[in-house]
């Protein structure tokens, strides 16, 4: 029989991607999302539309399905957001979370990967690249619930024997991922560039971040499902200013407006690089897509949206 595989958050990003993988390596996957289902993730994938807050909800599901495999990316996933609506933030991120884990262990499941944030866990960390063992200090709401829900999962795993592993990824991007958000720099600007409409810099440009493509994320939870249960930052090691972001979507799209900035965010953090190196020693994991191929590709993506739209 396909082994069973119960995927949070498939209407949004990371976990759209994640299920066609699945899906393509033989699993028997069930999508969840609070948002409707998607229509370009073929009838294969089981989407089921569920709060993951309704612990009732979430029970009954895991029961009926008694998944091998949970891969939770359902969240609450903007820093902004976090900080204006904490408590959902907290409901969703912590609670949700440690309940997901609590009734997947009662139904039997074997390994809960779990997507954490390594751009948030960390905060501002004196010295870069961030590493595993670099104290975990969350500048936001987010990055405080994300680091709470890691140990709440501790007590999980300790208590039933629920095997977790604990994905600590930088900044995604890659196509698919929503243009519409309030993170998401490379999905916004794309778009955005190839409408000829205003860019918006928050801040003066040279806050840093580590990208990471979206598909080599995947991979890295491929490995997390079937390898040592661990927690790994998942990134490339290289920091790339947003102003570098802005010059090098700007090249590729023919942009010429100028950049127009505003006042930094509330909880948005400086400067943010994590060392892959752990990932690679544990689950034999290292990104393959490079920035200039990764921007190349989410921008085609991108144009190629526009064309149909
Ligand atoms: N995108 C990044 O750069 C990044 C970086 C580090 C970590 N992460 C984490 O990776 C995961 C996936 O991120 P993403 O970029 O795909 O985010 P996303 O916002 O595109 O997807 C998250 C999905 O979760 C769903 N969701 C939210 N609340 C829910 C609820 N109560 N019940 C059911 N579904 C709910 C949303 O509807 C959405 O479809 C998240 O856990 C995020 O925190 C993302």
């Amino acid at each position: 029989m396909a082994p069973n595989a119960l995927v949070t958050g498939t209407s949004g990003f990371v976990a759209g991607h994640l299920a066609r993988r699945l899906l393509a390596d033989g699993y028997d996957v069930t999508g969840v999302d609070i948002k409707p289902p998607r229509s370009d993730l073929g009838d294969a994938l089981r989407q089921v539309t569920l709060d993951i807050r309704d612990r009732v909800g979430v029970r009954a599901l895991l029961q009926e399905i008694r998944p091998e495999l949970v891969i939770h990316a359902a969240a609450q996933a903007s820093v902004s957001v976090s900080m204006r609506e904490p408590r959902l933030d907290v409901e969703t991120n912590v609670v949700a979370t440690l309940e997901l884990a609590q009734e997947a262990a009662a139904a039997g499941t074997q390994r809960f990967v779990f997507f954490s944030s390594g751009g948030a866990v960390y905060g501002e960390p004196a010295v870069l690249p961030a590493t595993e063992e670099t104290a975990v200090e969350p500048k936001s709401i987010y990055g405080a619930s994300k680091a709470a829900a890691e140990l709440y999962l501790g007590v999980v795993a300790d208590q039933t024997g629920l095997e977790v592993s604990v994905l600590r990824p930088a900044n995604i991007y890659g196509p698919e991922q929503n243009p519409h958000g309030e993170a998401g720099v490379m999905a916004i600007f794309s778009q955005r560039m190839l409408r000829n409409e205003l860019v918006t810099i928050f801040g003066d440009g040279s806050q840093t971040r580590d990208y990471v493509y979206v598909e080599d994320v995947v991979e890295a939870a491929i490995r997390a499902s079937d390898g040592v249960p661990d927690t790994c930052d998942i990134s490339t090691g290289i920091e790339v200013s947003t102003g570098q972001v802005f010059e090098t979507l700007a090249q590729l799209t023919g942009y010429e407006q100028p950049v127009v900035h505003d006042d930094e965010r509330p909880g948005d953090i400086a400067r943010s690089m994590l060392d892959p190196t752990k990932a690679g020693r544990v689950w034999g994991w290292e990104p393959q897509v490079a920035f200039e191929d990764g921007v190349a590709r989410t921008v085609e993506w991108f144009r190629e949206q526009e064309a149909v739209s």
